[in-house]
């Protein structure tokens, strides 16, 4: 099914990839090329078999930033953490349903932080488990990869859940966002556009662009642009 997107297309650059030894730097080019959020992924080594970063992290992003920060949790027990990262200066917290028993406090908590709401669904998660929530929450991710490590490949059988979600947000008026994250480049984000995503999450395809970050945003806006007819 082939759903039209209804919001402006926004990149998220993931600095999962980007150069940790002047991370700063990397986020002021990706600010250059034009991204609109900074994604940050934060991982437990529970919930997804790898470690990242921390509230300190965001804090950082925000010194040398004012672009929306995205975090995006990717841990256990998220209810437990969730002001440690409004209080670093998180704009918007995502949690992910697998690891939400509470989702509807989970979602309430992260509002009252004054922080738009996001819930991540991993690709073998129906979209039926967002059913109850679709009122309240402020984004849908739709993960495209396992989440756990940057550089892997796009998952392209979610985007029937993309489509899904584009559907019910047309047919109920509600304003969620769909966010979709893993393996998005120029060649797999149009792809998702027309299932009607219209957040872009990239790590890879922005921070290891051969010609900087600024360049991968570029080539990655260029890839979003309507075809004209
Ligand atoms: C995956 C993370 C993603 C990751 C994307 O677990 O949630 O945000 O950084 O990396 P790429 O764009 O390289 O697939
Ligand atoms: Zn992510």
């Amino acid at each position: 099914m082939w759903t039209k997107p209804i919001m402006k297309p926004l990149i998220a650059a993931s600095i999962l990839s980007a150069d940790f030894t002047a991370l700063g730097e990397a986020i002021q080019q990706a600010e250059a090329g034009g991204a609109d959020w900074i994604h940050i992924d934060v991982m437990d080594g529970h919930f997804v078999p790898n470690l990242s970063m921390g509230p300190r992290v965001v804090e950082a992003c925000r010194r040398v930033s004012e672009l929306p920060l995205d975090v995006h949790l990717m841990i256990e027990d998220p209810d437990r953490w969730i002001p440690a990262y409004a209080d670093a200066g998180a704009s918007g917290l995502t949690v992910h349903v697998e690891a939400c028993p509470h989702l509807h406090r989970t979602i309430e908590l992260i509002t009252e932080l004054d922080c738009r709401a996001g819930v991540a669904i991993n690709p073998a998660t129906p979209t039926s488990h967002l059913a109850e929530v679709l009122d309240q929450a402020d984004l849908l991710l739709v993960m495209t990869v396992n989440p756990g490590y940057a550089g892997q490949s796009f998952i392209s059988t979610t985007m029937r859940k993309v489509a899904a979600l584009a559907a019910a947000r047309e047919q109920s008026g509600w304003e969620y966002r769909i966010q979709v994250d893993g393996g998005i480049s120029p060649s797999t984000a149009p792809t998702a556009l027309h299932a009607g995503a219209d957040v872009f999450v990239a790590a890879s395809a922005i921070f290891q662009h051969p010609e900087g970050p600024k360049a991968g945003v570029r080539a990655l806006r260029q890839a979003l642009r309507p075809v004209p007819g």
